[in-house]
Order: structure tokens, then sequence, then C-alpha cells
């Protein structure tokens, strides 16, 4: 009914919430390609098992969403993870069972995700449970009779686990031993991608047991570079029928460092500030900035401080006496350690997601917000 007030203001389109997929999937478009194609090429394709690494809110989550739905088009069926659950073996075993059974009655493809299974009892033929002493579901006995169904009908399987670098060293050799043997040796048409902090470098990829997935390809996920972040925020609020001034652009851009959490969250704050108008100026972009700000301490740096330890955390204290980037030898004098042992950590924090490189000898916070907050907290 119309109550005589002026039309309501056009519904902000940035979506500043983790594992969902943004209004502009910008700067992604190589890796799209690239696990589409192994998809069409088969388990010889080097694309077919990958790893997707990227700092928080750098969009991991996003990729393996665009990637379930890419083989969901091609007909396929989908099994998508996180590693953070207990028993991920289990789990995808069950829901490898699942679609096993809804292949058999023809039932259409479908993407069977870890809450869909999680508290369900699993049984599978006691004929197939082979080698399994426990009486659990075989999780290779149950993926081989899937993909040999589904080599039959010319399609596959992809299996995505998110959170990967979250994964029991157990649960990653079973996995890693089951997927080596299906798609690497058979060569049956079970595609993997793996999502992980880029930590598991230094954790279950060190590992020498874990050759599968050393050898999975990799897909490192960087920040945006300036158009791609120019197109992320300025497509979304095109499309919505709001405007933004250049200078606002360009401030935001800044502001962002790349980071696509970042821009989400700056896009949303800005709009925010002007609407009802829809038209973004530079005051909102700075008040906007102010809130993502906020934002971003809490969501990501808080979560990155909270999982350091204590000699990473004297690290961070050190720099924060900087205003600017810090002397990696500075850092070591002030922590009192050797050189060799700073650089150890700084391998650490960068991994972790809290420092970057800043060039020769120099680090700087990923979020500019961690010095001024650590400064406040001494
Ligand atoms: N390429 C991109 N362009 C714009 N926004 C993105 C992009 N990738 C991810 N995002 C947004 O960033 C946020 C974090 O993405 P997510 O996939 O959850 O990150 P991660 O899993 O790496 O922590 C989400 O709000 C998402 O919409
Ligand atoms: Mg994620």
């Amino acid at each position: 009914m119309n109550t005589g007030t002026t039309a309501a203001a056009p519904d902000n389109p940035f979506l500043p919430t983790f594992g969902t997929t943004p209004p502009t999937l910008a700067g992604r478009d190589d890796v799209v390609a690239r696990f589409a194609r192994a998809f069409e090429r088969g388990p010889q394709h080097p694309d077919y098992t990958m790893l997707i690494t990227g700092v928080r809110g750098s969009g991991k989550t996003v990729l393996l969403n665009e990637a379930e739905d890419a083989a969901l088009r091609l007909g396929w069926r989908v099994i998508s993870m996180s590693a953070s659950v207990r028993d991920l073996c289990r789990l995808i075993a069950g829901a490898a069972q699942r679609h096993l059974s809804e292949a058999v009655d023809g039932a259409p493809s479908r993407r069977i995700s870890s809450v869909q299974v999680m508290g369900i009892g699993v049984e599978f033929e006691p004929s197939q449970q082979t080698d399994d002493a426990h009486g659990d579901v075989n999780l290779r006995a149950v993926l081989t009779s899937l993909a040999e169904l589904l080599a039959r009908d010319s399609t596959g399987l992809l299996l995505t686990v998110d959170e990967l670098h979250a994964v029991s060293l157990p649960e990653a050799t079973e996995l890693a031993v089951t997927i080596q043997h299906i798609t690497r040796r058979e060569l049956l048409p079970v595609a993997f991608i793996g999502a992980a902090l880029p930590e598991i470098d230094e954790t279950l990829l060190a590992d020498r047991g874990m050759t599968f997935f050393q050898r999975c390809a990799r897909a490192r996920l960087e920040a945006l570079g300036h158009d791609d972040t120019e197109e992320a925020l300025r497509l979304p609020i095109r499309k919505a029928g709001g405007r933004i001034d250049d200078d606002a652009l360009e401030h935001l851009i800044g502001a962002s460092g790349g980071h696509p959490f970042t821009i989400q969250l700056l896009g949303y704050h800005s709009w925010e500030m002007a609407t009802p108008a829809a038209r973004i100026s530079a005051t909102h972009a700075t008040a906007g900035a102010l809130e993502a700000d906020h934002a971003v301490l809490e969501q990501i740096v808080k979560p990155i401080w909270s999982g350091l330890s204590k000699t990473d955390r004297s690290f961070l204290w050190a720099m924060s006496l900087d205003e600017t980037d810090s002397e990696m030898s500075c850092i070591a004098e002030r922590i009192e350690r050797s050189p060799n042992f700073a650089q150890t950590y700084r391998r650490r924090l960068i991994d972790a997601g809290a420092i970057e490189s800043a060039g020769r000898g120099r680090v700087r916070f990923s979020y500019q917000q961690t010095g001024p907050w650590l400064r406040s907290q001494r």
C-alpha cells in the first residue's frame, strides 16, 4: 500500500558476512577458470586436486562455493565439508553413501554438506567393510563405489574441505590416502579442493607424510589490485541504483588494502552512511571507513590475536612501538632475541595473517588497526 512517503531507499548491495558470495566476485577469474577446466579435462589435469590458501576474509569459502556450483552445473555430485568438524572422514563417508544410494535410485545430483550428515547414523553394507576393524564405514570403499558409478555415467564428484588447516593428522592421513588412491592411482572422477589459512604450509604441509597435499595444485589468494578493488566496489553500487564520487571511491580503495572482507565492510558502511540518498560522497566514505575499521578489529584482528602464543604476541607488542613499518633488527632487540629467532616468529606471524613484509628487513601489520589497538591496551 502506498503510504504517500517517498519511495524506499534501494537495498544495500554489500555483504560483509563470511562465506557469503559477494555481489561482484572481483579478481578471481583465473582461479575459477582453473578448476572449471580441470573438471572438464578429468583426473589427470593438475588442478583436479587443488589447495586454496589465503588469510581470513580473502575469499576462500566463496571460491569453494563457486567450484561447487560449477560442478553442480555439470551434473556432478558434491560433498561440501569443513575440517573443523569432528569425524571428518566418517562424515565424508556418510555423505558419499547417501550420494551412492541416490545415484542408484536415479535421484538428481546435489550438494551434501557436513551439517546434513552430522548426527545421522551411517551404515554400510557389511560386505564392503573390507579392511576396517572398527566397524566404521570404510571411506575408501564407499567413495570408490560412488566414483565407479559416476564414471560410468561420465559425471563426477567434487569433494571440498574448508578450514583444512584445522584437520587432525589422522584424519588428514586417511583423507590423503583415500584420494591419492581413487583419483591419482585409479584415475576415477573424484575432484578435490581444500581451503586453508597460509599457516598450513608450516603445519600440515611440513609433515613428511603429507605428500598428497603437498602435491595438490596451489591457488594462493593475494590481495586484490587497485582495479579489481574498484570493480568490487563500483559495480554493486551501480547495479543497486546508487552512485559513488571518485574521491570517495579512491578513499575506500586505499582503506581496503585489497582485502575482500574489508571491501565488503567498507562498501556496506559507506552505503549506510549515504542512505537514503544512495549517493556516496567523500564524507560518507570517511565515516563508513571508521565503522569498517571497528568491524575489522572485532572480526579479524582480535580473533587472530587470540590464536597467538605469548612470544608471537611479544613480537607484535614490540612492533606497536613504531608508528610506521618496523625494522626486524629493532624487533629482535626489543624482544631480546637473536635475529634468527625473530625471523622464525616473523614467518609464523605472516602465516597467521597478523603481519606482512614491508620490503627488505621490514614488517608491518596486515591490518593497520592493530598498532593503535595495541597501543590503547598498554
Ligand atoms: N573476490 C571478491 N571480491 C569481493 N568480495 C569478496 C571476494 N571474495 C570474497 N569476498 C567477500 O569477502 C568476505 C570473506 O569471504 P570468505 O570466502 O568468507 O573468506 P575466507 O573464507 O577466506 O575467510 C565475504 O563477505 C565475501 O563476500
Ligand atoms: Mg572461510
